[in-house]
């Protein structure tokens, strides 16, 4: 009603829109903790955190690893104790990452019945049941020289590579693995894998693929945590150049067409761009890692006394949802999870 109040005098449209444009005050929306809360857009909630975990041989073994401070690689029977954890918290779900105790060139470790992946796995499925436990599938943890495939001529093959990731599903959702996420960025790999579970009497397990996938500097502690940096070369001739976007959706389609259940950008704080536009183009579940250097650049940030390390790290975890991500993979899930602690 234009006009009403002032007097009796009638404003005209344009006086009218002018007078309410002087009485805009968008910090009435951002008065008290209440207000905020109930306007909020985005929330993060333990139930959207996927929580990695590094296991290993050995007995009774929590080995902290010391670029990434609170993370630690623990042996297959310390690692249900810690999912327990994670559960109490309100955090559900866990992809396991193996260290193998001995590497070789095929990368016999990922797929072996008996790796410490696979021990793992029936280990939470047997004592935690309702835990959504999802298996990292890839070669470089379990080769000698640390690439994502099978080498060939100083190369990595995709096509001897396929059959490996196939079977290394096929192992994972047989010892009761919920998802396997091939992550080795070869091409046709959700397609190989999703028809490995399909042979095997697997259908019902999700395949989360690795879609778009960069060539990072921040997977740099997480190299050292499962001693995989590549012995000679690096991992650009398959993993994502950043300087793009529009491939990465071709990537993402590509999985989706393959038979992706979930598709993910990681990393995730380089890539709030290529998130939103996922997000954008396709209805799929849409997954974010936020890698080992994102990790711990807050870590060492807040540890020299430069950064709020709770402030900053939910600040970045809502970035990521607030660019369209449902899920989140982050080294940070058990201590979001507990600051969190009730309040959304
Ligand atoms: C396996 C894999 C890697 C990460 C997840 N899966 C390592 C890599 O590509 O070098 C990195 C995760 C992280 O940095 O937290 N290919």
């Amino acid at each position: 009603m234009p006009g009403a109040g002032s007097g009796g005098a009638i404003l005209t449209p344009g006086e009218g829109a002018r007078a309410q444009r002087r009485a805009e005050r968008l910090r009435r929306l951002r008065r008290t903790d209440a207000i905020r809360d109930m306007l909020a857009e985005n929330r993060i909630h333990p139930s959207n955190l996927i929580a990695p975990i590094f296991v290993r041989g050995g007995e009774g073994i929590v080995e902290p690893v010391p670029a990434m401070p609170g993370i630690s690689r623990y042996s297959v029977d310390a690692v249900a104790g810690y999912a327990g954890r994670l559960a109490e918290t309100g955090v559900r779900s866990v992809i396991l990452f193996g260290i193998p105790e001995s590497k070789d060139e095929a990368g016999t470790g990922a797929y072996a019945p008996d790796g410490v992946v696979c021990r793992a796995i029936r280990e939470l499925k047997g004592r935690l049941p309702a835990l959504v436990v999802a298996a990292d599938v890839c070669l470089c943890e379990y080769t000698s020289h640390g690439h994502c495939g099978v080498v060939e001529h100083g190369a990595v093959s995709n096509e001897k590579t396929l059959p490996l990731i196939a079977r290394a599903a096929e192992e994972y959702a047989a010892a009761g693995a919920d998802m396997v996420c091939p992550s080795s960025m070869m091409d046709g790999q959700v397609s190989a894998v999703r028809s490995a579970l399909e042979r095997s009497g697997h259908d019902d397990r999700i395949v989360m693929g690795y879609s778009a996938k960069y060539s990072s500097s921040f997977y740099g502690p997480f190299r050292e945590a499962a001693g995989s940096a590549p012995s000679f070369g690096d991992r650009r001739g398959y993993q994502m150049n950043p300087a793009n976007s529009r491939e990465a959706m071709r990537e993402v389609e590509t999985d989706i067409l393959e038979g992706a259940d979930i598709v993910m950008v990681k990393p995730a704080l380089s890539c709030l761009d290529v998130i939103a536009k996922a997000r954008s183009r396709f209805d799929v579940p849409l997954a974010a890692y936020s890698v080992s250097g994102e990790y711990s650049m807050i870590k060492a940030a807040s540890k020299m006394g430069w950064l709020d390390e709770r402030a900053a790290a939910m600040e970045v975890a809502l970035s990521i949802k607030r660019a369209g991500a449902d899920l989140i993979v982050t080294y940070f899930a058990e201590q979001l999870a507990s600051w969190l602690g009730g309040r959304p």
